[in-house]
């Protein structure tokens, strides 16, 4: 048996759009900060039945077409291995709620592979690895401020996840995450972002600013400007979520807690609390600020029930 971890990951400037669906390669890059106090931890043993088994939170996950199978099946026909593995996997955190649940897990999943097979894979090939089980896994692999490079070529040998600061380059810097609904989305970011790229007016345009935003947030990480980094974050995500709603079918993950919380975030900030919103596929949203006022902003009662990211 073996053991691994991962950290889930939250993007300050936004993934959402494939060019390629198969081998889940972006239309653009982005740019994350792992969150440290989420992890998947994952066990691989090998199996003696004729097929994979998938236990998740403890419950046994059935159905061949589930997505960690298929990536089994992607990994065996990677890798020409014909193994079958029961696979325990548990979340710190609560599942397909727009937590990144996905990303750790694959993430997790690709390094126990790894070790359980002794490949001796790099960092480089671990990120295309984990990307196939769910593009963002890709910047999973490493912690702290990671860029996931689209890269070019056909195949995605160029397109995975590298690290560019450590956590501890700016230790002040946290994400909190207000849980407004445990439950799972009901609608899942592989469909709502193929709709949004087919049919949102506005997507391409986001998709060149959100590119030039990248150069603009490395800048403020490097600088320590939270003003610069809440600014651009919080925009590129806002852009992001108004493309998905006006697509047709429409995706909208915001909830009515989901507008109070932004609402609120906002207006902290105008009473001088550094704090800025971002928001993934689901109703939860992850405040961006600044250690010396995390305790201004859990004085709050709608915000009491949070997570501390890193
Ligand atoms: O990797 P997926 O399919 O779970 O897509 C994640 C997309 C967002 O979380 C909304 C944005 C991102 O860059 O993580």
């Amino acid at each position: 048996m073996v053991c691994s971890s991962a950290h889930a990951n939250i993007a300050l400037i936004k993934y959402w759009g494939k060019r390629d669906s198969d081998l889940f390669l972006p239309t653009k890059s982005s740019l994350s900060i792992s969150l440290d106090c989420l992890q998947t931890t994952t066990k691989i043993t090998f199996s003696n039945e004729p097929f994979d088994t998938v236990i998740l939170n403890n419950k046994r996950v059935t159905g061949q077409a589930n997505k960690i199978v298929r990536f089994l099946d992607t990994f065996r026909s990677l890798y020409k291995i014909d193994a079958r593995y029961i696979i325990e996997t548990h979340n710190n955190f609560p599942t397909a709620a727009g937590l990144a649940s996905s990303a750790s897990g694959f993430a997790a999943l690709a390094k126990g592979l790894n070790k359980r097979h002794k490949l001796d894979l790099s960092k480089k090939e671990l990120s295309i690895l984990a990307r196939r089980g769910s593009g963002s896994a890709c910047r999973s692999i490493d912690s702290g401020f990671v860029l996931w490079h689209k890269g070019n070529k056909p195949d995605g040998s160029d397109s995975y996840a590298q690290k560019l600061f450590d956590s501890s380059h700016w230790p002040e810097l946290q994400v909190l995450v207000a849980i407004v609904e445990t439950k799972e989305k009901s609608i899942s970011s592989r469909n709502a972002m193929q709709q949004t790229v087919a049919t949102s007016q506005n997507y391409k345009k986001w998709v060149t600013k959100s590119e030039t935003r990248i150069t603009s947030m490395i800048d403020a990480i490097e600088r320590r400007d939270f003003f610069a980094l809440g600014e651009l974050a919080e925009c590129d995500a806002f852009e992001m979520h108004r493309c998905m709603q006006e697509s047709t079918p429409a995706t909208n993950y915001w909830t009515p807690k989901t507008k109070k919380i932004v609402a609120l975030v906002q207006e902290l900030r105008k009473r001088g609390i550094r704090c800025y919103c971002t928001i993934d596929a689901g109703p939860n949203v992850k405040i961006i600020t600044l250690k010396s006022h995390v305790h201004e902003i859990r004085k709050s009662p709608l915000l009491c029930y949070t997570l501390a990211g890193n």
